[in-house]
């Protein structure tokens, strides 16, 4: 993903990137000659200290997300950082205070938002075309499931924190009201050695928001067939649906083909929205505009990812918990 970015400012007119840093050394200084860029760091507050930055991307792993968040805002630098914000309220409140006490800005990586399909269902939700909104339903899923040897490492959050979070996001934004309860229905089948890294191979979680609206969230690792991303939302004049719908008996979907093409990773799919983020990331900071993604949207996701995690444990609906943001 770091890599991605790293490309993908190449095509921001108004950003010139200066460095990169990984502790990966070796990916970072071929990364640095690859793009042209003229530092290469192993640590990232060494890149901290590089005169002349002013602001940072951030697509460490997760586990890493708060606190390079806070050694960034306490280097005076404004930040883009992946999701999630971090993998536990007090990390983010940690991490939120960092950035409230140097004045910084922070954006999300909620690219989702950038997506000229989902843009345009905000756009008509706000307008008023599908009248009040009433269900929300989204699914994610990825064509192939992740290497055992990524859930040993555990530098990233579960399937709830590291990918169904994108959801999360989109049922606060598309359906303009915050999530009120969640029940998380999850199972390991087909994998059961995830069980013991404490992640699950696909979800269903259930929602319930303030002002009485309704919602449901499918995730899955392992779709084979393609990168499946869909969403709808339904109102009381009509309906929304980003994705694919085809009046058709029957939609056939296998790894060898089928009667839909898809995308088959996240990279294409969302190709152009990881560039517009970019793009109105620098633009808003050049131009000192507020930022469109905000620090509060990475806190209030996480919070919906948290009350998910915990009614998965606890096998029962679950409040999301609100606490105020101090960098909101
Ligand atoms: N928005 C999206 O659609 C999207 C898609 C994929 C990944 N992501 C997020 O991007 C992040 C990176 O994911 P990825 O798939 O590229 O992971 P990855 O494991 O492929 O790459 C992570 C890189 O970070 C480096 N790294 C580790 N610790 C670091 C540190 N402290 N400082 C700097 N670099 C460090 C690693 O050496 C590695 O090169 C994750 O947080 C993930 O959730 C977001």
């Amino acid at each position: 993903m770091g890599r991605r970015h790293a490309e993908n400012l190449r095509l921001v007119p108004e950003a010139k990137l200066l460095a990169v840093a990984d502790p990966a050394t070796e990916r970072a200084r071929l990364v640095a000659q690859e793009l042209e860029i003229d530092h290469a760091f192993s640590g990232f507050d060494e890149m901290l200290a590089l005169k002349g930055i002013e602001c940072v991307v951030i697509a460490a792993p997760d586990k890493f997300h708060a606190a390079a968040i806070s050694a960034a805002a306490a280097a005076g630098k404004d930040i883009l950082c992946e999701k999630p914000i971090a993998l536990s309220l007090a990390d983010a409140h940690t991490a939120l205070q960092a950035v409230a006490r140097a004045g910084v800005r922070l954006q999300i990586g909620f690219m989702r938002r950038y997506d000229p399909g989902y843009s345009n269902a905000r756009k008509r939700v706000e307008a008023g075309e599908i009248g009040e909104p009433v269900v929300f339903k989204s699914l994610g899923r990825d064509r192939d499931a992740p290497p055992i040897a990524a859930y040993q490492s555990k530098l990233n959050g579960m399937l709830l924190y590291n990918n169904t979070i994108h959801d999360f996001d989109l049922a606060r934004w598309l359906m303009g009201d915050e999530v009120a309860e969640v029940h998380t229905f999850a199972t390991v089948a087909i994998r059961p050695e995830v069980a013991e890294y404490g992640d699950i191979v696909a979800s269903v979680v259930n929602l319930k928001y303030r002002r009485g609206a309704i919602g449901n969230i499918e995730s899955y690792v392992q779709a084979v067939y393609g990168y499946d991303i869909r969403t709808e939302i339904v109102g009381s004049k009509g309906s929304i649906l980003v994705g694919n719908l085809q009046q058709t008996p029957v939609t056939f979907l296998a790894a060898q083909g089928g009667t839909q093409p898809l995308a088959d990773h996240f990279l294409t799919r969302f190709e152009s929205a990881y560039v517009a983020e970019l793009r109105d990331f620098v633009h808003n900071l050049v131009h000192d505009r507020p930022l469109q993604v905000t620090a509060e949207d990475g806190l209030r996701a996480l919070e919906i990812a948290v009350a998910a995690g915990t009614s998965h444990l606890e096998s029962r609906p679950c409040a999301v918990t609100r606490r105020a943001s101090s960098a909101a």
